[in-house]
Protein backbone atom coordinates (compact mmCIF):
# COMPACT_ATOMS: atom_id res chain seq x y z
CA UNK A 1 0.00 0.00 0.00
CA UNK A 2 1.72 3.25 -1.24
CA UNK A 3 1.83 5.98 1.56
CA UNK A 4 -1.21 9.05 1.85
CA UNK A 5 0.14 11.67 0.48
CA UNK A 6 -1.29 14.59 1.88
CA UNK A 7 1.09 17.02 1.17
CA UNK A 8 -0.57 17.28 -2.69
CA UNK A 9 -3.59 18.03 -2.02
CA UNK A 10 -2.69 20.70 0.86
CA UNK A 11 -0.43 22.14 -1.83
CA UNK A 12 -3.69 22.44 -4.22
CA UNK A 13 -5.04 25.34 -1.69
CA UNK A 14 -1.41 26.94 -0.85
CA UNK A 15 -1.31 30.39 -2.49
CA UNK A 16 2.30 30.81 -1.32
CA UNK A 17 4.04 33.57 -3.84
CA UNK A 18 0.59 34.59 -5.09
CA UNK A 19 -0.49 38.03 -4.78
CA UNK A 20 -4.44 38.63 -4.46
CA UNK A 21 -6.07 42.08 -4.85
CA UNK A 22 -9.51 42.96 -2.48
CA UNK A 23 -11.52 45.34 -3.12
CA UNK A 24 -14.11 47.05 -0.60
CA UNK A 25 -11.66 44.64 1.98
CA UNK A 26 -11.86 47.26 4.42
CA UNK A 27 -14.33 45.47 6.30
CA UNK A 28 -17.00 42.39 6.67
CA UNK A 29 -16.94 40.10 3.89
CA UNK A 30 -13.87 41.34 2.24
CA UNK A 31 -11.84 41.94 4.91
CA UNK A 32 -12.51 38.11 6.18
CA UNK A 33 -11.22 37.05 2.41
CA UNK A 34 -8.17 38.76 2.41
CA UNK A 35 -7.35 37.68 6.23
CA UNK A 36 -8.17 33.91 4.87
CA UNK A 37 -5.85 34.86 1.74
CA UNK A 38 -2.90 35.75 3.61
CA UNK A 39 -3.21 32.63 6.03
CA UNK A 40 -3.39 30.66 2.55
CA UNK A 41 0.19 32.33 1.84
CA UNK A 42 -0.93 35.19 -0.62
CA UNK A 43 0.50 38.49 -0.54
CA UNK A 44 -2.39 40.76 0.15
CA UNK A 45 -3.69 44.03 -1.82
CA UNK A 46 -6.16 45.29 -0.06
CA UNK A 47 -8.44 48.50 -1.20
CA UNK A 48 -11.43 50.15 -0.34
CA UNK A 49 -13.18 53.44 -1.21
CA UNK A 50 -13.23 54.24 2.29
CA UNK A 51 -10.27 54.84 3.96
CA UNK A 52 -10.85 54.59 7.78
CA UNK A 53 -12.00 51.38 7.08
CA UNK A 54 -8.90 50.62 5.23
CA UNK A 55 -6.86 52.11 8.51
CA UNK A 56 -8.68 49.97 10.94
CA UNK A 57 -8.13 46.68 8.80
CA UNK A 58 -4.91 47.38 8.02
CA UNK A 59 -3.70 46.54 11.93
CA UNK A 60 -5.77 43.18 11.60
CA UNK A 61 -2.71 41.54 8.93
CA UNK A 62 -0.16 39.50 10.71
CA UNK A 63 1.52 40.49 7.47
CA UNK A 64 1.79 44.42 6.44
CA UNK A 65 -0.79 44.20 2.98
CA UNK A 66 -0.30 47.10 0.60
CA UNK A 67 -3.61 49.05 1.05
CA UNK A 68 -5.12 51.60 -1.60
CA UNK A 69 -7.68 53.56 -1.32
CA UNK A 70 -9.82 53.23 -4.43
CA UNK A 71 -13.56 53.68 -5.44
CA UNK A 72 -14.32 50.96 -7.70
CA UNK A 73 -17.05 53.29 -9.58
CA UNK A 74 -14.37 55.62 -10.81
CA UNK A 75 -13.26 53.73 -13.99
CA UNK A 76 -10.01 55.78 -14.10
CA UNK A 77 -9.15 55.54 -10.61
CA UNK A 78 -9.13 51.31 -11.31
CA UNK A 79 -7.22 51.98 -14.49
CA UNK A 80 -4.05 54.05 -12.84
CA UNK A 81 -4.24 51.88 -10.06
CA UNK A 82 -3.58 48.78 -12.38
CA UNK A 83 -1.03 51.05 -14.05
CA UNK A 84 0.60 52.01 -10.56
CA UNK A 85 1.03 48.04 -9.60
CA UNK A 86 3.97 46.76 -10.58
CA UNK A 87 3.12 43.29 -11.30
CA UNK A 88 -0.51 42.16 -12.11
CA UNK A 89 -2.09 40.41 -9.30
CA UNK A 90 -2.43 36.54 -9.72
CA UNK A 91 -5.89 36.25 -7.77
CA UNK A 92 -8.61 39.05 -7.74
CA UNK A 93 -11.87 39.35 -5.60
CA UNK A 94 -14.45 41.61 -6.68
CA UNK A 95 -16.62 42.22 -3.10
CA UNK A 96 -16.88 45.60 -3.11
CA UNK A 97 -20.94 46.27 -2.61
CA UNK A 98 -23.91 48.27 -1.23
CA UNK A 99 -27.37 47.68 -0.83
CA UNK A 100 -30.14 49.57 -0.44
CA UNK A 101 -33.92 48.94 0.79
CA UNK A 102 -36.55 50.50 0.03
CA UNK A 103 -40.35 49.99 -1.73
CA UNK A 104 -39.21 50.58 -5.46
CA UNK A 105 -41.65 54.03 -5.19
CA UNK A 106 -39.78 55.58 -2.51
CA UNK A 107 -36.06 54.04 -4.63
CA UNK A 108 -34.67 57.48 -6.12
CA UNK A 109 -32.53 57.35 -9.12
CA UNK A 110 -29.65 57.96 -7.11
CA UNK A 111 -30.01 54.94 -5.03
CA UNK A 112 -30.64 52.85 -8.13
CA UNK A 113 -27.35 54.53 -9.83
CA UNK A 114 -25.55 53.98 -6.52
CA UNK A 115 -26.35 50.28 -5.99
CA UNK A 116 -25.45 49.29 -9.85
CA UNK A 117 -22.89 51.26 -10.09
CA UNK A 118 -20.55 50.08 -7.56
CA UNK A 119 -22.14 46.43 -7.74
CA UNK A 120 -22.06 45.64 -10.95
CA UNK A 121 -19.68 48.98 -12.65
CA UNK A 122 -17.37 48.26 -10.58
CA UNK A 123 -16.99 44.43 -11.17
CA UNK A 124 -16.51 45.40 -14.89
CA UNK A 125 -14.32 48.30 -14.34
CA UNK A 126 -12.10 46.40 -12.20
CA UNK A 127 -12.33 42.98 -14.34
CA UNK A 128 -11.47 45.09 -17.20
CA UNK A 129 -8.84 46.40 -15.85
CA UNK A 130 -6.63 43.92 -13.96
CA UNK A 131 -8.73 40.69 -15.96
CA UNK A 132 -7.06 42.27 -19.84
CA UNK A 133 -3.62 41.57 -17.53
CA UNK A 134 -3.95 38.67 -16.36
CA UNK A 135 -5.09 37.53 -19.90
CA UNK A 136 -1.89 38.96 -21.34
CA UNK A 137 0.07 36.74 -18.93
CA UNK A 138 -1.74 33.83 -19.51
CA UNK A 139 -2.74 33.11 -15.78
CA UNK A 140 -4.99 34.60 -12.75
CA UNK A 141 -8.38 33.66 -10.70
CA UNK A 142 -11.12 36.48 -10.35
CA UNK A 143 -13.58 35.49 -7.79
CA UNK A 144 -16.94 37.69 -7.99
CA UNK A 145 -19.08 38.34 -4.90
CA UNK A 146 -22.55 38.35 -5.91
CA UNK A 147 -25.16 36.57 -3.80
CA UNK A 148 -28.05 34.54 -3.85
CA UNK A 149 -30.22 37.64 -4.57
CA UNK A 150 -29.00 37.18 -7.93
CA UNK A 151 -31.11 34.03 -8.58
CA UNK A 152 -34.12 34.21 -6.66
CA UNK A 153 -36.27 37.05 -4.43
CA UNK A 154 -35.54 36.62 -0.92
CA UNK A 155 -39.09 36.58 1.11
CA UNK A 156 -39.66 39.81 3.34
CA UNK A 157 -37.54 41.77 0.81
CA UNK A 158 -39.21 42.50 -2.41
CA UNK A 159 -37.60 46.15 -2.12
CA UNK A 160 -34.38 45.63 -3.13
CA UNK A 161 -34.80 45.67 -6.94
CA UNK A 162 -31.51 47.56 -7.67
CA UNK A 163 -29.36 45.13 -5.54
CA UNK A 164 -31.01 41.96 -6.82
CA UNK A 165 -30.79 43.59 -10.40
CA UNK A 166 -27.07 44.07 -9.81
CA UNK A 167 -25.92 40.54 -8.37
CA UNK A 168 -27.76 39.16 -11.12
CA UNK A 169 -25.98 41.43 -13.60
CA UNK A 170 -22.52 40.16 -11.56
CA UNK A 171 -23.74 36.25 -12.60
CA UNK A 172 -23.79 37.13 -16.39
CA UNK A 173 -20.53 39.05 -16.40
CA UNK A 174 -18.74 36.36 -14.51
CA UNK A 175 -19.89 34.10 -16.95
CA UNK A 176 -19.13 35.68 -20.51
CA UNK A 177 -15.54 37.02 -19.05
CA UNK A 178 -15.17 32.82 -17.99
CA UNK A 179 -15.97 32.16 -21.53
CA UNK A 180 -13.93 34.82 -22.84
CA UNK A 181 -10.63 34.19 -20.93
CA UNK A 182 -10.80 30.80 -20.37
CA UNK A 183 -8.60 29.98 -23.42
CA UNK A 184 -5.89 32.89 -21.95
CA UNK A 185 -5.80 30.60 -18.61
CA UNK A 186 -7.55 32.95 -16.54
CA UNK A 187 -10.45 31.50 -14.57
CA UNK A 188 -13.70 33.84 -13.49
CA UNK A 189 -16.06 32.67 -11.04
CA UNK A 190 -18.53 33.77 -7.87
CA UNK A 191 -19.14 33.42 -4.71
CA UNK A 192 -23.04 33.61 -4.24
CA UNK A 193 -23.66 34.11 -0.27
CA UNK A 194 -26.85 33.96 1.53
CA UNK A 195 -27.11 36.56 4.52
CA UNK A 196 -24.14 36.84 6.21
CA UNK A 197 -24.07 38.92 9.65
CA UNK A 198 -21.89 42.16 8.68
CA UNK A 199 -22.34 45.54 8.49
CA UNK A 200 -24.44 45.51 5.38
CA UNK A 201 -27.05 43.14 7.63
CA UNK A 202 -26.40 44.90 10.98
CA UNK A 203 -28.29 47.86 9.93
CA UNK A 204 -32.00 45.32 9.77
CA UNK A 205 -33.89 44.99 13.21
CA UNK A 206 -33.85 41.80 14.82
CA UNK A 207 -37.16 40.89 13.49
CA UNK A 208 -36.25 40.97 10.28
CA UNK A 209 -32.93 39.15 10.92
CA UNK A 210 -34.92 36.17 12.73
CA UNK A 211 -36.92 36.02 9.97
CA UNK A 212 -34.05 35.00 7.37
CA UNK A 213 -32.59 32.88 10.06
CA UNK A 214 -35.87 30.90 10.26
CA UNK A 215 -36.40 31.13 6.44
CA UNK A 216 -32.83 29.25 6.15
CA UNK A 217 -32.54 25.67 6.87
CA UNK A 218 -29.27 25.78 8.42
CA UNK A 219 -31.18 28.67 11.10
CA UNK A 220 -28.54 30.80 11.38
CA UNK A 221 -26.74 33.64 9.24
CA UNK A 222 -23.81 32.93 7.51
CA UNK A 223 -19.84 34.23 8.90
CA UNK A 224 -18.07 36.35 7.05
CA UNK A 225 -15.51 33.31 7.06
CA UNK A 226 -17.57 30.81 5.67
CA UNK A 227 -17.82 32.57 2.55
CA UNK A 228 -13.78 33.60 2.33
CA UNK A 229 -13.58 29.64 2.54
CA UNK A 230 -15.44 29.76 -0.21
CA UNK A 231 -13.53 32.13 -1.94
CA UNK A 232 -9.93 30.71 -0.78
CA UNK A 233 -11.26 27.51 -2.79
CA UNK A 234 -12.15 29.45 -6.14
CA UNK A 235 -9.08 31.35 -5.58
CA UNK A 236 -6.73 27.93 -5.54
CA UNK A 237 -5.69 25.26 -7.63
CA UNK A 238 -8.12 23.39 -5.87
CA UNK A 239 -10.76 24.28 -8.18
CA UNK A 240 -8.68 24.30 -11.36
CA UNK A 241 -11.74 23.11 -13.33
CA UNK A 242 -14.01 25.37 -12.41
CA UNK A 243 -15.11 28.35 -14.50
CA UNK A 244 -17.67 30.59 -14.70
CA UNK A 245 -19.39 28.98 -12.07
CA UNK A 246 -22.16 30.52 -8.87
CA UNK A 247 -20.84 28.93 -6.21
CA UNK A 248 -23.87 29.29 -3.65
CA UNK A 249 -23.00 29.36 0.37
CA UNK A 250 -26.47 29.92 1.74
CA UNK A 251 -27.02 27.98 4.09
CA UNK A 252 -29.48 26.21 1.84
CA UNK A 253 -31.90 29.14 1.68
CA UNK A 254 -32.37 28.57 -1.92
CA UNK A 255 -33.19 24.64 -1.65
CA UNK A 256 -36.46 25.91 0.32
N1 LIG B 1 -23.78 40.61 4.16
C1 LIG B 1 -24.57 39.85 3.42
O1 LIG B 1 -25.56 39.24 3.89
C2 LIG B 1 -24.26 39.64 1.97
C3 LIG B 1 -25.00 38.67 1.28
C4 LIG B 1 -24.73 38.44 -0.06
C5 LIG B 1 -23.75 39.18 -0.69
N2 LIG B 1 -23.06 40.12 -0.01
C6 LIG B 1 -22.04 40.87 -0.75
O2 LIG B 1 -20.80 40.73 -0.09
C7 LIG B 1 -20.01 41.91 -0.37
C8 LIG B 1 -19.48 42.47 0.95
O3 LIG B 1 -20.60 42.77 1.77
P1 LIG B 1 -20.48 43.05 3.34
O4 LIG B 1 -21.67 42.43 3.96
O5 LIG B 1 -19.12 42.72 3.84
O6 LIG B 1 -20.69 44.65 3.32
P2 LIG B 1 -20.05 45.81 4.22
O7 LIG B 1 -20.96 46.97 4.04
O8 LIG B 1 -19.80 45.31 5.61
O9 LIG B 1 -18.64 46.09 3.54
C9 LIG B 1 -18.56 46.60 2.22
C10 LIG B 1 -17.23 47.29 2.03
O10 LIG B 1 -17.24 47.81 0.67
C11 LIG B 1 -16.73 49.14 0.70
N3 LIG B 1 -17.26 49.91 -0.43
C12 LIG B 1 -18.50 50.46 -0.56
N4 LIG B 1 -18.57 51.16 -1.71
C13 LIG B 1 -17.36 51.04 -2.31
C14 LIG B 1 -16.82 51.54 -3.53
N5 LIG B 1 -17.52 52.35 -4.34
N6 LIG B 1 -15.55 51.20 -3.86
C15 LIG B 1 -14.81 50.40 -3.02
N7 LIG B 1 -15.26 49.95 -1.84
C16 LIG B 1 -16.52 50.25 -1.50
C17 LIG B 1 -17.18 49.70 2.04
O11 LIG B 1 -16.38 50.82 2.42
C18 LIG B 1 -17.01 48.50 2.96
O12 LIG B 1 -15.72 48.47 3.53
C19 LIG B 1 -20.92 42.86 -1.13
O13 LIG B 1 -20.68 42.74 -2.52
C20 LIG B 1 -22.30 42.35 -0.80
O14 LIG B 1 -23.25 42.70 -1.79
C21 LIG B 1 -23.28 40.36 1.31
Amino acid sequence: MPPIDRTSIHRKFDLSGKTALITGGGRGIGLQIALTLQQAGAGIILTDADGSHLAEAADQFPLKPQVYQLDVTNSKAVGDLAAKIASCPDIMVNNAGVSRAAPTSQTTDEDWRTVLSVNLDGVFYCSRAFGCLMAQRGSGAIANISSMCGEIVTRQQSVVTAYNASKAGVNMVTKTLACEWARFGVRVNAVAPGFVQSEMTGKYPDEVVNAWSDQTPMGRLGQPHEIASAVHFLASDASSYMTGTILLVDGGYTCW
